[in-house]
């Protein structure tokens, strides 16, 4: 049987410096959405890569005394590195000066000419030159750019538009057939008050200012800017109007397109547009995370609090940093990033809760069994029921939660699958069974914490692979089948004869809080 599809994409990213732990998360999410549909039996593909053209690449070219072509291989290296060590699991990584992507650009724009989508003109605004966007003096935040604050100049060129207007209605009525298109919902509110109810604006899409992008055919002094160029690579990358659209026509429209609010009205109104003019299916939902800020506001390398990714992985691990992203950032909203935050997720929920949960299980059936997990044998215990009815309920809240995107909702949901699990310990007290010679019960209480911990293994899969995995080694699991999603309902069936490992390894070592506190402190740029 066909599998279901699944496509998921990260936004491009500007290759412009060293990618933050802000500009990670984007990424994580992709990824960790990813291997989950993956594990519910989906075909599931994720898209990531770099938007390599534009004024401000060329210029950091420039300051690193490099040709464009040679800064951007350097950054498209960085990124793979970073996604290799963030444990990211891309299907295809596009950058926009592939040929495979340019070509398709350029047959785009003659497709949006003939079509009469496209007209010259000529555009004179406010231009913010980091953000290469043209702002109107309504849109202006105390004379400043509204996306960054900075200085913005008077500018004005000969220019050719993508005639946004003509799609207004159009993109009104699917906003009103798909309310959830956009999500959360309050993005969506501040796009049409902020810019579709005020009446969508004509969109430039050239340049003359510089020369680092694909050229307008047939006007080749015009270079395609940036968000036509940009936001293509969705499709382009699929193999859209090349030769072999396979790719295309199996995983297009995207189920789910991931954005920073910053770029929410790109996706939300050029992208579907565009998509429209070229007769298209829209992407099936976009969300739109929040930002990840410090106490003292943005991360900037002048305020010296930029958190680079690296630092955290490379002394608290790969899984602590993705766990701490993905169960600190809340729904669609900021999150600020504190040191003590990062150190108490680590005390707390992986050494104390996960790790110690793991560790006096392992050491039980060690003492008790010699290492061989008893046969299942159904309730037996006053609590088992309780313990069961959590993990079947846990389970769905979960699940429900990773659909809608509730990410640390969802993991708060395995944690209380692990909470649950050590109250059991205290509540059957196996020292007791085991001195009382109440074998059946020590037995059954050892079936179910293996099998408690088994669960929370899968759930816990596309957050933090590599702690799973220890977790099956440590339990002795070593079958693929025990490790499938579709056996956490069968609960006890799995674990036959297995044997725990000898001494295992703590999962998560204790930090020393106020040491850590400081070294990341320190270790901020
Ligand atoms: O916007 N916290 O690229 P980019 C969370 N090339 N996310 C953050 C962040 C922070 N502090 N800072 C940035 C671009 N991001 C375009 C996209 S898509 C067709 C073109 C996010 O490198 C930001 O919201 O500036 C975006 O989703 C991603 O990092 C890349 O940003
Ligand atoms: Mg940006």
């Amino acid at each position: 049987m066909e599998k279901n599809t699944f496509y998921v994409t990260t936004p491009i990213y500007y290759p412009s410096g060293k990618f933050h732990l802000g500009t990670a998360y984007t990424t994580v999410l992709a990824d960790t959405i990813k291997k989950y549909k993956k594990q519910r039996g989906y075909d599931a593909r994720m898209l990531t890569g770099l938007d390599e053209h534009g004024q401000k690449v060329e210029q950091v070219a420039i300051k690193r005394g490099m040709t464009p072509q040679e800064h951007v291989d350097d950054m498209a290296n960085q990124a793979k590195e970073l996604w290799k060590k963030l444990d990211i699991e891309y299907d295809d990584f596009i950058r926009t000066t592939e040929e495979r992507h340019t070509k398709i650009v350029e047959k785009i724009f003659n497709k949006f000419m003939e079509q009469g989508d496209i007209y010259k003109g000529e555009y004179e605004g406010w231009y913010c030159m980091p953000c290469e966007t043209y702002f109107t003096e309504t849109q202006l935040v105390d004379g400043k750019c509204p996306d960054c604050g900075r200085e913005v100049k008077r500018m004005k060129e000969e220019a050719y538009f993508f005639n946004m207007k003509k799609y207004q209605k159009r993109l009104e009525d699917f906003y009103a057939k798909n309310p959830d298109f956009i999500l959360p919902e309050y993005r969506k509110n501040e796009l049409f008050s902020n810019f579709i109810e005020p009446g969508i604006e004509d969109l430039c899409i050239t340049r003359t200012t510089f020369d680092w992008g694909v050229k307008v055919p047939k006007d080749p002094k015009h270079v395609i800017y940036v968000w036509l160029d940009a936001l293509t690579n969705y499709i382009t990358a699929l193999g859209y109007m090349s030769d072999d659209d396979t790719l295309f026509k199996k995983y297009w429209p995207a189920d789910l397109q991931i954005v920073g609010k910053d770029i929410i009205r790109f996706h939300g109104i050029y992208w579907p547009i565009f998509l429209m003019a070229l007769d298209l299916p829209l992407p099936k939902r976009i969300y739109s995370h929040g930002f990840l800020m410090m106490k003292d506001g943005k991360m900037s390398k002048s305020k010296g609090n930029v958190v680079y990714p690296e630092m955290l992985i490379d002394r608290y691990g790969v899984d602590a940093t993705r766990y701490y992203l993905l169960r600190t950032f809340p729904y669609g909203q900021d999150c600020i990033f504190t040191p003590e935050d990062f150190v108490n997720r680590y005390n707390f929920d992986l050494c104390n809760d996960l790790g110690n949960l793991l560790n006096r299980t392992i050491g039980m059936v060690n003492k008790y069994f010699e290492g061989i997990v008893p046969d299942y044998k159904g309730l037996v215990n006053d609590v088992d029921r309780d313990l069961q009815d959590t993990i079947v309920t846990k389970i769905k809240e979960y699940e429900n939660n990773m659909e809608n995107l509730h990410f640390a909702t969802a993991i708060e949901e395995i944690w209380a699958i692990i909470a649950r699990a050590n109250k059991y310990v205290d509540e059957t007290a196996p020292w007791t069974l085991a001195k009382n010679g109440d074998t059946e019960k020590l037995e059954a209480v050892m079936a179910n914490l293996v099998e408690t911990l088994r669960i929370i293994a899968i759930l816990i899969n596309p957050v933090m692979s590599q702690t799973a995995e220890k977790i099956f080694n440590q339990l002795g699991i070593d079958k693929e089948e025990y490790k499938q999603y579709d056996t956490i309902n069968k609960f006890g069936k799995v674990t036959k004869g297995i044997k725990v490992i000898e001494k295992g390894e703590p999962l998560f070592l204790r930090l020393d809080s106020a040491e850590e506190i400081e070294y990341i402190k320190n270790h901020m740029k």
